[in-house]
């Protein structure tokens, strides 16, 4: 089963609180995050504040993506300002197995996430420590990015590394998926579907998620 998880960055956020519960009435059951620190990636988004009020707006899952450098500082403060999810970039942490135990002993869902040039192999020693892994399909940043056609066959490949292993690690994809190739992602392996423009793109939450829930049906 998939579920689609709409990442706020391209909402409205003059009317976060509108736009989320319309993605929710649309069917998502995951709220992604964008936090961006202007270091790891040429951007800055949001923090802790944020996520706060977001708990309060909402029961959906809430699943922070840390776009920043020394993870380890931050990732359980994002489990107690109210994400059920938390992932950070292995390129960012040089204890990467410290900071998913940190979230896992804060009572979050720990996450892994890796760029389009950084090879699987660097998440290896992780994975008995992830409960997911984010696999990235542009170079993080922005929204509205376009899907880096290598990351299909990768996709693939994580797949087929994580069920070897049998580990019960859930993969979500994250970039410059839409309705033309979500149905593609699916198949391939991914389970949670990350979507900023594909989502909110159109000014209609609601109608974006069930947009993306058609086209990937077609094929399950
Ligand atoms: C990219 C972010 C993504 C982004 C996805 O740096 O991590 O979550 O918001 O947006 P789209 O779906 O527009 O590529
Ligand atoms: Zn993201």
């Amino acid at each position: 089963m998939f579920e689609i998880a709409p990442s706020i960055l391209s909402a409205d956020f003059t009317r976060l609180g509108e736009e989320i519960r319309a993605v929710e009435a649309g069917g998502a059951k995951i709220l992604h995050v964008d936090v961006m620190d202007g270091r790891f990636v040429p951007n800055i988004t949001i923090g802790l504040p944020v996520v706060k009020s977001i708990r309060r707006a909402t029961d959906l899952t809430i699943d922070c993506h840390l776009m920043i450098i020394e993870p380890n500082r931050y990732a359980a403060e994002f489990v107690k300002a109210g994400a059920n999810m938390v992932s950070v970039h292995v390129e960012a942490d040089v204890h990467l197995q410290r900071t998913l135990t940190a979230i896992r002993e804060a009572g979050g869902k720990s996450g892994a996430a890796i760029n389009p040039g950084t090879p699987l192999s660097s998440l290896e020693e992780a994975l008995p420590f992830a409960d997911y892994i984010v696999l990235m399909s542009v170079n993080p940043g922005f929204g509205g990015q376009k899907y880096i056609h290598t990351s299909t066959d990768k996709l693939r490949r994580l797949r087929r590394m994580i069920d070897e292993r049998e580990l019960p690690i859930r993969i979500e994809i994250d970039g410059g998926i839409d309705a033309s190739n979500i149905a593609k992602v699916i198949e391939t392996g991914a389970e949670i579907i990350v979507s900023g423009t594909g989502v909110f793109g159109n000014g209609n939450g609601e109608q974006g998620v069930k947009q993306l829930i058609d086209a990937a049906t077609v094929w399950t």
